[in-house]
């Protein structure tokens, strides 16, 4: 049918089938600033203006739009022109959330800001509350909402005239760092409007970072313009002649062997190009895992294999000239299944009868796994003499607990497009945190050497571990070498659900001797950890969960010296979706279960819960006690930790949250009203208060990249202006790596950051790097830059020497400081002369650097973890008031993105205590299979958080920087139940504390 649709202004007139949404039709004109998040609309990130009014494209059908105004993400502000222009043209709120660190991943930021248009053109100065109802129903699970709330507020000021609020400044404490703070400090909000509600994060500095010109400093994100115009950045913005559309069959069945598959009726339709079941393509064993090689795992998956292992695992593939015709393909293959006992729960499958979930030949082992005994792998850590100290203690506490299985549901669904390029070479153009590793592992699944695939990451739309899963790449690849045709693969959001990876769930049994002053003198945790039906990152995720946590408490006195520590650990397959790499990578595991039991003893023993917590935890100078018994899989490298800021991290959040005022007070606690409308204040209630609050403290460490093992490349090469091009094979996945690697490598080239061209990464033309996860990127592929920046900065100083006509000896004495080289008799030259003297004039030469680094220690980033709660007594349900996180993560380069990246992640964790889970039935069949049922917090829900950071500077690393990344993932469940048991005294043992969890330990108090 032919209609037309206003866009922007302009009349479009389109021949298009009436089946085609809003959103196909907008993408297909080239308006890539609409997002598909999800089929329902509930993510929000296919949000447009339709008539002023925000709309859900793929919710609606194109032509169901002629007639009515619609306005995208390009419509907004003058870069459709920019061209010539000096300026980005921007609108004031693309301008504001670009300033205000609002954007992450960006993919969620079109639709945020064109629902902030639509309030700010009804309403100019809006409330805090009125924002964050505006931007309610667009999703984001990276920023935790704070700053795109910040951009809005600042951008209705701005467009009103008045003095915008200062968001984008960081609250720098540069007095002593050891000096305590004072006490009961409230949150820092830079106005009264929003005291407590929008705080600024502070950096407690260490002196080291004040002479730096660059690093420290909240630069804006070196992406952030053409993410912010929505411009074509992600994987599937991208339109190739002739693309087909990929759609996998997946199983009814949890566990069934395939007896017969019929095809033909599939192949036969019209539109149709290819299908490919297990008897059409290579049967190669590999993991999925993303991992450096060898894999740290057993090698037990297939592209496509005659048995399937759990409900959503792949039956076939298709290729189709439509979407639609590759949906009615799937229906037509006939599948005849020899259904086998599946199972559910990972301690049936422990059990000796239990039937063998991996019983393919070809299945190769690592270390203890063993798949007659559905293990995948198993873990037994001694540090010390465990036994002796539960000897020796006073009062042995044992306690169980359980963590659930949940997604990390970034709002990018994975995405892939495959196609052979001019030299018969494979592309493949990918959302993936490794794509060296997607080369390396995917060659022999297709059965072409490594140098004839090139991997192309472009922007991805957030992975938090999830795309650290060489999960679904070879679908199209598969495809495009059956068809020689581009081929696009994008999971629906349901195949998110039932195809993709998720947290492991895990069973954790606590048992620790405690002294009676409070001296832990043993302590030993097992888990119980479900890896799904295949072993992907069974190992190390669990691994971790030990490593990271029972590492904190070391014990005291004697037993700080010589620790009794034990993690044992069984890692067990069943028959559901496969769990994976989520942010915090099994470390949150261990913290539930750990802080929780230790808040229990500190009450039990009646000692302060955060004296009895520091009293037994690192000191620096201390060895890391995993460090001598564990590494991966790999030989052990013991390793002493010298830095740790927690006890400063404590004293910052104790201060903010005013902890000594609240903890133990009873009439505090007893001041939370029944007010039904908190907020506005609206509507009262004056029955007495069936609600009660309560405060909580956790404390934690994770780790900095992966010892002797993660690698990062980059090399930076001079342009003919002066400017360079730094490349690294590290990928931005929406941390702000990009732009905090360009930052280091500014500082110590003495340039500002607008002159680092960054790209990050391709298989073809960046280093190698092993991909963005384990915390490793601005400290691994960091120190890269810096190396190869040194080396880069090392031929400008003696290129200076030439010019100046020094001897090139004096070559060190010369300083790089804004875009020059300057002699110590303060003769200058800029570099723009050094640039054009090297490529075109004397003794030519391209100046660059190449370099790489591996650590040989991983400095852990520690944290204080605070919450307050209100727990209402009759319904047990919790309401999170607050969250104050302090954070040691070494020096911070960039206050602005890391920031970002706490309060993000404070959202994920907050949903891991509160209310996510993903469940199934007593067939194995996903119950959470959209935004709607497993909910991710929303800007209207969201609690005040609050970022502190505690500097100190990791001496292993050049600008004394440690991870940020995933430790906010650990303590807000543990802290959040521990305030819950302030509140009204119960105890919920299994994340998350729904309410119904928390109803029945009330009733059963
Ligand atoms: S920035 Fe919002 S989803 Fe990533």
């Amino acid at each position: 049918m032919n209609i037309t649709l206003k866009i922007n202004g302009i009349e479009h007139a389109i021949d298009t089938a009436p089946s085609v949404t809003l959103l196909a039709a907008l993408r297909g004109l080239g308006f890539y600033g609409i997002k598909f998040g999800d089929e329902q609309g509930l993510s929000g990130s296919d949000t447009i203006l339709l008539d002023g009014k925000p709309v859900n494209g793929g919710s609606m059908l194109a032509a169901q739009a002629e007639g009515h105004n619609i306005v995208t993400i390009e419509g907004l502000g003058e870069h459709p022109e920019q061209g010539w222009r000096k300026t980005e043209g921007l609108h004031p709120l693309q301008q504001a959330f670009v300033e205000s660190g609002a954007i992450q991943c960006g993919y969620c930021t079109p639709a945020q800001i064109l629902a902030a248009k639509a309030l700010l053109d009804r309403n100019p100065n809006p409330s805090e509350d009125q924002v964050r109802d505006a931007i309610a129903g667009v999703l984001c699970r990276c920023t935790g909402y704070l700053k795109p709330v910040q951009a809005v507020l600042k951008a209705a000021a701005v467009m009103r005239g008045d003095e915008p609020v200062n968001w984008d400044s960081v609250n720098w404490d540069l007095g002593n760092w050891t000096d305590p703070p004072p006490a009961n400090q409230p949150g820092s909000s830079p106005n009264e409007q929003f005291a407590n509600l929008l705080t600024r994060p502070k950096v407690v500095v260490t002196p080291q970072t004040q002479t730096y010109q660059t690093v420290g400093k909240p630069e804006k994100k070196v992406d952030a313009i053409k993410l912010v115009q929505g411009k074509p950045a992600f994987t599937a913005d991208m339109d190739m002649r002739g693309m087909l559309y990929a759609r996998v069959l997946r199983s009814p069945h949890a566990h069934a062997r395939i007896k017969n598959i019929d095809a033909t009726k599939a192949r036969d339709l019209k539109g149709v190009a290819a299908v490919l079941t297990w008897q059409d393509i290579p049967h190669v064993v590999y993991s999925t895992a993303g991992q450096s090689d060898p894999i740290p795992g057993p090698l037990d998956t297939f592209s496509l294999d005659n048995k399937v292992r759990f409900v959503g695992d792949r039956v076939a593939m298709v290729a189709a000239e439509t979407p639609e015709i590759a949906e009615q393909a799937l229906s037509l293959i006939e599948v005849e299944y020899e259904i086998l006992p599946a199972i559910l729960d990972s301690r049936e499958s422990m059990k000796p009868e239990a039937i063998r979930i991996h019983d393919e030949p070809e299945f190769v082992n690592f270390a203890d796994s063993n798949p007659e005994k559905n293990l995948a792998a198993e873990i037994r850590i001694d540090i010390g003499d465990v036994e002796k100290g539960f000897a020796e203690a006073d009062e042995i506490f044992e306690a169980e607990y359980a963590v659930p299985k949940v997604q990390q549901a970034h709002i990018e669904p994975h995405v892939c497009v495959t196609y052979w390029d001019e030299d018969d070479r494979l592309v493949i153009r990918t959302s993936t945190q490794v794509p060296f590793h997607v080369r390396r592992m995917l060659a022999p699944v297709l059965n072409l050497p490594v140098k004839r695939i090139r991997v192309v990451k472009p922007r991805i739309g957030g992975g938090f571990g999830g795309k650290q899963e060489v999960l679904m790449e070879d679908v199209p690849a598969h495809l495009t070498i059956a068809t020689r045709r581009p081929v696009i693969y994008e999971y629906t959001r349901e195949e998110e659900f039932t195809g993709a990876r998720s947290r492991h769930p895990m069973k954790v049994r606590m048992k620790t001797g405690v002294k009676r002053d409070g001296t832990i003198t043993a302590n030993s945790m097992y888990a119980l950890s479900d890896t799904g039906a295949y072993g992907c990152h069974a190992l190390t995720v669990t691994g971790n969960t030990g490593h990271k946590s029972m590492a904190l408490y070391v014990g005291d006195g004697e037993y700080r010296k010589a620790p009794n520590i034990r993690f044992y650990a069984d890692i067990v397959y069943t028959n559901t979706p496969p769990a994976g790499a989520f942010r915090g990578y099994g470390v949150p595991q261990g913290y539930w279960p750990l802080d929780r039991h230790m808040e229990k003893i500190a009450r039990a023993l009646n000692l302060d819960p955060i004296e009895f917590r520091l009293k037994n935890a690192i000191h620096p100078g201390e060895y890391h006690p995993f460090s001598t018994a564990w590494n991966e899989g790999r030989e052990p490298r013991p390793e002493i930790i010298h830095t740790v800021g927690l006890e400063q991290c404590v004293a910052q959040g104790r201060a903010a949250i005013a902890w000594d005022d609240k903890y133990g007070n009873e009439e505090w606690r007893n001041s939370a009203s029944n007010v039904k409308s908190q907020k506005s204040g609206a509507t009262f209630d004056f029955r007495p208060s069936t609600k009660r609050k309560g405060i909580g403290v956790a404390m934690v460490m994770q780790g900095t990249a992966i010892p002797y093992l993660d690698m990062g490349g980059a090399s930076i090469k001079m342009n003919d202006d002066g400017s360079f091009n730094l490349l690294v094979g590290a990928t931005d996945l929406g941390t702000g790596s990009d732009t905090v690697l360009a930052q280091m490598a500014a500082e110590v080239l003495g340039v500002p950051l607008e002159d680092m061209i960054t790209y990050s990464s391709d298989t073809d033309f960046t280093p190698f790097d092993k991909g963005a996860y384990a915390s490793s990127t601005t400290y691994i592929s960091g120190t890269a830059a810096v190396k190869a920046a040194e080396i880069v900065a090392e031929r400008i100083r003696i290129r200076a020497t030439m010019i100046l006509g020094l001897p090139e000896s004096e070559a060190s004495s010369i300083r790089l400081s804004n875009r020059q080289a300057i002699a110590p008799d303060g003769r200058t030259v800029p570099f723009t002369e050094i640039a054009l003297d090297s490529l075109h004039k004397n003794n030519q030469e391209q100046i660059m650097g190449v370099a790489s680094y591996v650590s040989p220690v991983s400095p852990p980033p520690f944290a204080a973890q605070f919450a307050e709660v209100t727990v209402d007594m009759e319904t047990g349900a919790v309401t999170v008031d607050r969250l104050v996180m302090a954070v040691d993560s070494g020096v911070i380069v960039n206050p602005l993105t890391a920031s970002g990246q706490i309060e993000g992640g404070m959202t994920q964790a907050l949903g891991y205590a509160v209310c996510e889970e993903m469940r199934y039935d007593e067939n194995g069949n996903a119950i959470e299979r959209d935004l709607d049922r497993y909910h991710i917090f929303r800007a209207d829900e969201m609690p005040e958080l609050e970022t502190i950071f505690v500097e100190t500077f990791e001496p292993s690393h050049p600008f004394g920087v440690k991870a940020v990344a995933e430790i906010p993932m650990d303590g807000v469940a543990p802290a959040v139940g521990n305030a819950i048991l302030d509140a009204v005294g119960v105890n919920v043992d299994d994340n998350p504390t729904t309410p119904e969890k928390v109803w029945k330990e009330l009733k059963n108090k």
